[in-house]
Formats: structure tokens, sequence, C-alpha cells
């Protein structure tokens, strides 16, 4: 059950979504995204240009995925076959399948926006995972999975995006085993609402950081990827329609001027 304090950062985040992306919810945005996000031939020829071999384009991400990430992401979960995985934000569940594929993991996906959740598992079959792979509409600091239930956690590019950080992060520590580890990608922010440094928040909320990387010329692809988007933008609504395009026209407008106060982190951490 979410807790008030999570109500009200829910609520307090709304502005921010509004004035950001003009809708009152951060479902809404990612709904929207995800109704044309599989029409996106040319934005993903613009990532497969920037990103080159390191592009995930099996994964097919809603965010800044390489293939550097999933490779790490499998090996610092240490997982066994058989083993239970989450992901956390999981959108159209890509970055799960490939790193449950990879280790031989069961696999369950949270994520917030039921179009995502929808469209992830249709996918199930494309990876070859029918009947060990699950899907469910959930919140990152709330996501009803039994307690002590994972080997393993993951979450790419979503962390930076939830009010209630701290709350996800104990939620991570919940619903893993001991000694299991929750490993992620997501930006640190050095701005109001952002997270300077993650170490601190796993450390008092249940974890022990083992590595904590900035992920290799994220600034490179970030801004490269942005300017092709606006480059572009006529092409991708045409395609991609209008509400969908729209999502990451505004995220590229809104994310360029604050690139040097960011940066793309990959933190494994055990649970204690
Ligand atoms: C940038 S996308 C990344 C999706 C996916 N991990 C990937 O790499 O393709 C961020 C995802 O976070 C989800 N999200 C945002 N806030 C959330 C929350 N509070 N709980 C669960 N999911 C959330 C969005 O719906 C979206 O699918």
């Amino acid at each position: 059950m979410p807790t008030l304090a999570h109500r009200l950062k829910s609520f307090v985040a709304s502005f921010y979504w509004f004035f950001y992306q003009g809708r009152w919810r951060v479902k809404d945005v990612f709904d929207d995204l995800y109704e044309g996000q599989q029409r996106g031939e040319t934005l993903r020829g613009i990532f497969r240009d920037v990103f080159g071999d390191d592009y995930a384009e099996e994964a097919d991400p809603t965010g800044f995925l390489t293939m550097t990430d999933l490779r790490n992401l499998a090996k610092h979960l240490s997982l066994a076959e058989g083993d239970s995985l989450v992901d956390l934000a999981c959108g159209l569940g890509g970055a799960g399948f490939w790193v449950a594929r990879q280790t031989s993991a069961l696999l369950t996906g949270i994520d917030i926006s039921s179009v995502a959740i929808e469209k992830a598992r249709e996918r199930i079959v494309d990876f070859g995972l029918t009947g060990r792979a699950e899907f469910h509409v959930g919140d990152f600091a709330a996501t009803g999975l039994p307690q002590a239930n994972f080997a393993g956690a993951m979450s790419v590019d979503s962390l930076f995006l939830v009010p209630d950080k701290i709350g996800s992060v104990r939620e991570a520590a919940r619903i893993l085993k001991p000694a299991a580890r929750f490993v992620f990608t997501t930006w640190e922010l050095d701005m109001a609402g952002g997270v300077r440094d993650y170490r601190p928040v796993l450390e008092e909320n249940g974890f022990e950081v083992e590595v904590c990387d900035t992920t290799p010329n994220w600034e490179a692809y970030q801004r490269a990827v942005y300017e092709r988007i606006l480059a572009e933008r006529e092409v991708l609504i045409e395609e991609m329609g209008k509400k969908t395009a729209m999502v990451w026209v505004h995220d590229a407008q809104a994310e360029l001027p604050r690139l040097p106060r960011m940066r793309r982190v990959l933190i494994a951490a055990r649970k204690k």
C-alpha cells in the first residue's frame, strides 16, 4: 500500500509533469509514449546511428540502454539458472527479457503504464520466454510483490522519474532475498528533485554498494540523440503520431540544457 508520504510526493510531482509534458500524471505521459513507440523506425535509426554496435536493438529500449549496460546488468546480478528476477519500471520489457534469457532466470516485470505492460506481455514469445516471464502494473515504491521473493532486481533509466526514491529503494530491499543484488541505471542530478549521489541513499536503506560507475559515452550519446530528435521532429510526428513524438521532443528540449548537471550511472548494490 502506498504510504501517505508517497502519495504526497506523487501529488507534488504531478505539477512537475504538467509543466514539463503538459500531463498531470507520469503514467499518462508514458501511456502516450508507448501508444506509438513501436512505429518509431526513424527513432530507432537515430539510436542505431548514434550508438553503433553498442545499440541494444533487440531489447528496443525506451531510453539510453546500451549493449555494454546489458552485459554489466547480467554480470553484476550474479543469477543462477531458475532464479527469479524482477525488472522495476520495465517499460516494454526488453532489458529484462535480454537479461533473463542470458542468465536463464524467471522474469517478473512491473511498470506504472498499463499500455507498456500489455505490449511487454505480447513480446514474451519473441524472446522465447513463454511460461518464464510475467508482467504486472505496479509502482516502483509499492509493487505489491511478495517480501524476500527475488534473487535479483534490475531497473533501467527509470528511478530518476519516481517521486519517492527512498521508498523505491526500500521496496527493492523488501522484495529481495538476503544478499541478492539490485542493479540499475539512472541519472544522478545536481538539481532540485534529483539525487546527487545514490550511494548514501542505498547504504541507509538496506544495501551495500558494490559498484557505482559512470556509463561510457552517456553524454555524447544523449546529446547526439536529442539533437537528431529535434532536427527530425516532423518525420517523428508523422511516423509515431503527435502524442508519442512530442514526449520525445519535450524530453530533448528539457534535457539538453541540463546535461552538464547530470551523470548516468550503473549501480550494483547487495542487500545487507
Ligand atoms: C525511460 S522509461 C524506461 C523503460 C525501460 N526500463 C527501458 O529501459 O526500456 C521509464 C519507465 O518508468 C516507468 N515509470 C515511471 N514512474 C514509475 C513508477 N512510479 N513506478 C513504476 N514505473 C514507473 C514508465 O512508465 C516508463 O516505462
